[in-house]
């Protein structure tokens, strides 16, 4: 069997995050300039089913029966061989590198999750559509974060810009031309699954104050897709505003992101917002193609750690 290599691309959220756990539309677009690969290589001399796993990002380099039952590798191995009705792999290494930055918001553990599924299908002869990749993923995100909403696995599987609901049929957004970000990195870990445990406590407490605050979230990412398709861009900053002063009252921002947001702003960004759980990993800028420098610049003058640029391409449905 050849050696195969899958890679899956990062992603932010650009509007409506944890509204979508409970059931609000939100927006996310794919990051390409951050990858995660899988190489998944036979080992002949070995018997069937001795399979290493190496990921040096996270010091794993280990024999997959080794790991975890829970841990979302071995969760996302067993959904694979559950897809095929095959009880074993055989002998293998599988290698995998990323360079998305774990627990920042932009979807590392999916992205991992997307290119294994597609590298172990592949290394198997096996052929999966986007859509089981897309649940397989979904599955595996649970153990990531509690209760996902389901954007990260679909926008990460289909690399595609993405309105998402939950419940209802995936909607790709046509962009006429193409959006740039700058992403900024506070350089603070942040699991999403407990700022979503943490904000599902506090909706339980104050359930119409969530609520409403969720409402508003939701009418600013339909107004956002209307501004997407239509090439308004500008239009956007305002929305991206809202939804970080929204994302503010429930408490998920943080001093630091609030720092990079008016930084971003006062660099001249069209608009900027925390991005993803929130309470750490990055926040978005909007920007104009010829500003990503100067806002780059003042995120790490404002004490980001890192900055990717990102060019989200003009698509067509
Ligand atoms: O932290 P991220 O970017 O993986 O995304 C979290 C987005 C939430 O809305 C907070 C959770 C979800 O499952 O949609």
């Amino acid at each position: 069997m050849p050696a195969v290599t899958k890679s899956a691309p990062g992603k932010i959220i650009l509007f409506g995050e944890h509204a979508v756990v409970y059931g609000r539309p939100a927006i996310a677009v794919p990051v390409n300039q951050v990858k995660a690969r899988v190489i998944v290589m036979a080992n002949p001399e070995s018997d069937p089913g001795v399979v290493w796993v190496l990921a040096p990002d996270i010091e794993i380099n280990l024999l997959l029966n080794d790991l975890s039952r829970e841990h979302p590798l071995s969760i996302a191995v067993d959904q694979v061989l559950k897809s095929f009705g095959i009880k074993r792999l055989p002998a293998c290494t599988i290698k995998i590198t990323s360079t998305i930055p774990i627990a920042g918001g932009l979807g590392s553990g999916a992205a991992i999750t997307v290119a294994l599924i597609r590298a172990l299908s592949a290394f198997l002869g096996q052929s999966i559509s986007d859509e089981q990749v897309c649940e397989s993923t979904f599955e595996v995100e649970k153990y990531f974060h509690g209760s996902p909403s389901g954007i990260d696995n679909t926008v990460i599987t289909y690399e595609r810009p993405v309105y998402y609901q939950k419940g209802e049929p995936i909607e790709f957004i046509e962009i006429p031309k193409s959006l740039w970000f700058v992403i900024g990195d506070t350089g603070i870990s942040s699991p999403t699954s407990m700022t979503v445990s943490d904000v599902r406590k506090a909706w339980n407490s104050k359930t119409a104050y969530y609520e409403n605050v969720f409402d508003q979230i939701g009418e600013i990412t339909v107004q956002a897709k209307n501004k997407v398709k239509s090439g308004y861009f500008t239009d956007l900053g305002s929305l991206m505003e809202a939804n970080h002063i929204c994302l503010q009252r429930i408490g998920v921002s943080s001093k630091e992101l609030d720092i990079l947001v008016t930084a971003a702003i006062e660099a001249g960004a069209i608009g900027a917002k925390m991005s993803g759980g929130g309470r750490g990993g990055n926040m978005i800028a909007l920007v104009h193609a010829n500003q990503v420098s100067q806002v780059a610049q003042s995120l790490i003058d404002r004490g980001a750690t890192n900055t990717i640029i990102t060019e989200v391409y003009p698509t067509r449905i």
